[in-house]
């Protein structure tokens, strides 16, 4: 597990954009998993400049996207659909057909889940997993307790992810209590994994996915045994690790 420490959340996002930007310039098809939240926004945003400005080419990757709400429309404003298009897919020159983002009103969830992970398959695994983490140290969806050898299927949202993503929302009863999400085996089977987060409510999670034990409580703390996976963080979600890790000037 390699452990970069930056300056400040522009300069995660920045080596973050760097890392995707390298592994669609050597692998053009390359399949990557994306992730929605905040903590990918200004990446996001730093690959639409590389699209727009240095030609960065995205015709013939193919994407899967790690969750999505039960129940919400993929028009609702708040789905990881629209997140998803407004925030990256719109400005870049993806071939909609390569997208897959998980259908939260799909008629039958479990049969969804079972055709999710076989897509996936079909294109030979996921070469390259952007991942954020929850403060309570969930990985996509996979909420504290999770089976670290997980699959795709439906989870119901702890109150403290509810309560965190409530931002988003009018209120908290507005965010769904059902979620349908790659699971952790998913997610370790990609062949890299690059995981950012930033600020210091996020640090405790980092403390436990970096140095902590493996255990289910926090189920990212399972990418200490990926062997290609890369975590990007800047100084306040790095404060509470005590390793020597490289140096953010590097
Ligand atoms: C979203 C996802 C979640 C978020 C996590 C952090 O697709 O998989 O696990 O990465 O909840 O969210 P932010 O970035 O909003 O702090």
């Amino acid at each position: 597990m390699l452990v970069l420490i930056k300056e400040n959340s522009h300069q995660m996002s920045l080596e973050g954009a760097l890392q995707v930007a390298t592994q669609i310039k050597l692998k053009p098809d390359s399949v990557i998993g994306f992730a929605t939240g905040s903590t990918p926004l200004d990446m996001y945003k730093e690959l639409i400049r590389m699209h727009k400005d240095e030609g960065l080419d995205f015709s013939k990757i193919v994407s899967f996207n790690l969750d999505e709400y039960v129940g919400l429309h993929p028009t609702h404003p708040e789905s990881y659909h629209y997140f998803m298009w407004e925030n990256l897919f719109k400005h870049i020159n993806i071939n909609p057909t390569n997208v897959h983002i998980p259908m939260g009103m799909a008629d039958n969830i479990s049969e969804f889940c079972n055709w999710y992970e076989q897509k996936i398959n079909s294109y030979g695994g996921i070469d390259l997993q952007i991942l954020g983490i929850g403060a309570n140290g969930h990985i996509a969806f996979n909420e504290p307790g999770s089976s670290l050898g997980s699959r795709t299927r439906i989870k119901t949202l702890g109150q403290k992810t509810r309560l965190d993503n409530s931002r988003f929302f009018n209120e908290i009863d507005e965010v769904p209590q059902y979620a349908i999400t790659m699971g952790v085996g998913t997610i370790m089977e990609a062949k890299k994994l690059l995981l950012l987060a930033s600020g210091l409510n996020k640090a405790d999670a980092i403390k436990a996915t970096v140095e902590g034990p493996i255990m289910a409580k926090y189920p990212a703390t399972i990418v200490q045994y990926h062997r290609y996976a890369t975590i990007i963080i800047d100084k306040e979600a790095a404060s509470q690790l005590e390793g020597e890790y490289i140096d953010s000037s590097l």
